[in-house]
């Protein structure tokens, strides 16, 4: 039997769910009467609710995992486009190699988790779980992070920018080369929604950065993570009210949850974050952040008890359904552009 070709294995697309097209409110009602993860889920969608009505409210997303692989890309840039989301803290993975990888024309493949990984190896295609990604693209995806970094680089000289700054350049550098395909990216750049990515050479962003310095030893770009957790801060400060909108754990969920901590450091009396809502699969056995819970968090001065819901299920499942419900409920539709990425432009190169 001939072996199957690159053209054969990377076929089917994942394609990305449309919230809007499901109106999946009836479900969660049904499903806030039953037990277990179903009753969870239906509080934790009436929470995320409470957060776009509350008009004192803004709202940070976390994204860890790989959601933007998965189909669930789409699904953010809905949140963006529809004023559901107003910061943004999420791995490099989600937001580099996944959804601005798709920016670029790229895609994601349906394939198979009983796949040949020899086979696929042969053939230059990466496997996550089900799912097939041509690793010649994500090369060129690594190429153009390097690109953005020689023009900062030409345009301003050498110097340390937060990731926020530097996926705005990338928000710019969409807008101008690929406006018409949909991404979390463009689509934050438009709605002037900061995205921090605090560990953002773990991705295809760390190989385009790293030839980038390689090439200029002399001054380079070079990636601040403390002023990611600063412009954090300053962007909860001037917020006020809080609610975290998580989806699985990691450097995001601690990132976000500590920046109350940050502000009292500053001499602040910051408010704890009101609202959280987290999906995950992630236990608290462990005693790792990811599956600790938000009553945890509590005794850490980070979340409040009262408005707080952890979901205990897959984000392909789970994330569809609370966004679905309170895009649905539509309390956003009365909710203003808070437009926080202006907060820090003084210091971006893209005006
Ligand atoms: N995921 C990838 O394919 C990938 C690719 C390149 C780089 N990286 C880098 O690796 C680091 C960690 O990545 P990570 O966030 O993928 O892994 P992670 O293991 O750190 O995930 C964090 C937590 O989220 C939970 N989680 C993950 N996916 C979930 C889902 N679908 N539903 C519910 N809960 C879920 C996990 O159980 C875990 O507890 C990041 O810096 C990232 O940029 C990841």
């Amino acid at each position: 039997m001939t072996e199957p070709t690159k053209k054969d294995l990377l076929k089917d697309v994942v394609k990305g769910i449309d919230i809007k097209a499901h109106d999946v409110r009836p479900l969660v009602d049904a499903m806030a009467d039953m037990a277990f993860q179903a009753r969870n889920l239906g509080r934790a969608a009436r929470i995320y609710d409470m957060m776009l009505a509350d008009k004192d409210c803004s709202v940070i997303a976390c994204m860890a995992g790989s959601l933007c692989s998965a189909g669930l890309r789409e699904t953010y840039i809905d949140l963006v486009e529809n004023r559901m989301v107003d910061a943004i803290v999420a791995t490099g993975a989600n937001i580099v190699d996944q959804d601005f990888f798709e920016g670029l024309g790229f895609k994601h493949y349906k394939g198979d988790i009983r796949a040949d990984d020899d086979l696929l190896r042969r053939n230059a295609i990466d496997r996550i779980y089900d799912t097939y990604i041509d690793e010649d693209n994500l090369r060129v995806c690594d190429d153009v992070m390097g690109k953005i970094a020689d023009e900062m680089l030409a345009n301003g000289g050498p110097r340390a920018v937060s990731s926020r700054e530097f996926i705005r350049e990338m928000g710019a550098y969409l807008a101008k080369h690929h406006p018409n395909n949909r991404s979390i990216v463009l689509a934050a750049y438009q709605a002037d929604v900061p995205i921090f990515v605090p560990a953002f050479s773990d991705c295809s962003a760390g190989f385009g950065l790293v030839y980038h310095q390689t090439k200029n030893p002399d001054g380079y770009i070079a990636i601040d993570s403390v002023a990611d957790f600063r412009e954090l801060t300053e962007l909860k400060l001037k917020a006020g009210r809080t609610g975290l909108m998580m989806v699985g754990g990691g450097v995001p969920k601690n990132f976000a949850q500590d920046i109350v901590v940050a502000a009292e450091v500053l001499g602040h009396d910051a408010e704890m974050h009101y609202y959280a809502v987290q999906l995950t699969v992630a236990d608290e056995r462990d005693g790792a952040l990811s599956g600790s819970t938000l009553r945890e968090a509590n005794s850490w001065g980070k979340v409040d008890l009262v408005n707080e819901q952890m979901v205990f299920g897959e984000a392909t499942v789970t994330l569809p359904l609370v966004a679905g419900y309170a895009y649905h409920r539509g309390a956003w539709r009365a909710r203003k552009q808070h437009r926080f990425a202006k907060l820090f432009d003084k210091t971006a190169a893209v005006k």
